[in-house]
């Protein structure tokens, strides 16, 4: 008798798969210097995880390994996006395949007006949003859109950070320090837009100091302590945990 496999009641398939973002057991040198030391966690498809810890730990570090910048170098491990390796990938292919990093210096280019530095994310595909729906989402960057990049104010910069991420077509924005020096109103509007932009189905990883003010946008969180994770769940567990808080935080 010829009987089909019912894969469909086979529930194992659905708990090994792979999570959407993956990093495993990730090390990383610059030069001697060890710094990532085994980091491994999952992000889920459209969730914010927060990426926290003191300074030092490794954060940028991290983000910077994923995005696969060449420094610092990997020498082990394996980071997965949507079941494709970035591990094997160079940074320009990373881009492509849909990370978009947001360095915490923000990288606006002197001499190009808002409009500008935005078109130029979008000189080669894959194309995101287009310039109307980034100024739906920042109607502060389409007032100034003729003005010179570099010459907004820290959170307008930010906003235009942002903007030229999403003006490429990507699956995982990687924020370095979002809110840095930023008003708390500012912080709120940015805030705000993040709900957005999480709402369309894209994936964060968000890297603050302002822990808190992370953890109250984040779904999830993992802690960093001298490049190794000390800490992995819901960033409701971490608000509410005084002692990891001040272990790890110092808040
Ligand atoms: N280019 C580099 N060359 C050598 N060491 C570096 C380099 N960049 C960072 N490091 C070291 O790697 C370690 C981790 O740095 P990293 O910038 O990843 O930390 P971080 O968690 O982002 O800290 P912060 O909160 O201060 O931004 C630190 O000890 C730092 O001095
Ligand atoms: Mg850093």
């Amino acid at each position: 008798m010829n009987v089909k496999p019912d894969f469909s009641k086979n529930a194992n398939v659905a708990a090994t798969a792979p999570a959407y973002f993956s990093v495993w057991d990730l090390e990383a040198y610059y030069g001697e210097s060890y710094i990532v030391q085994g980091v491994s966690f999952n992000v889920h498809e459209g969730e914010i995880l927060a990426l926290l810890g003191r300074n030092g730990a490794g954060k940028t570090s991290t983000l910077r390994a994923i995005a696969r910048l060449d420094d610092p170098q990997v020498t082990h491990g394996e980071i997965w996006l949507d079941h494709q390796p970035l591990h094997l990938m160079r940074a320009h292919e990373a881009s492509k395949l849909g990370i978009g990093l947001v360095p915490e210096d923000r990288r606006i280019i002197p001499g190009l007006t808002v409009e500008e530095n935005i078109k130029l994310a979008q000189i080669a595909p894959p194309i995101g949003w287009s310039l109307s729906r980034i100024y739906e989402l920042f109607p502060r960057l389409g007032e100034r859109r003729l003005q010179e990049g570099v010459t907004l104010s820290g959170g307008e910069q930010q906003m235009l950070a942002i903007a030229r991420a999403l003006a490429r077509d990507i699956k995982v924005l990687l924020l370095d320090e979002p809110y840095e020096g930023l008003a708390p109103v500012i912080v709120d509007e940015i805030e705000k837009t993040l709900r957005v932009i999480k709402e369309q189905g894209i994936t964060t990883i968000i890297v603050e100091q302002n822990a808190v003010r992370a953890l109250e946008l984040s779904d999830r969180a993992v802690i960093l302590d001298t490049g190794k994770i000390v800490f992995d769940g819901t960033a409701a567990e971490v608000l509410e945990n005084e002692s990891l808080r001040a272990e790890y935080l110092a808040i």
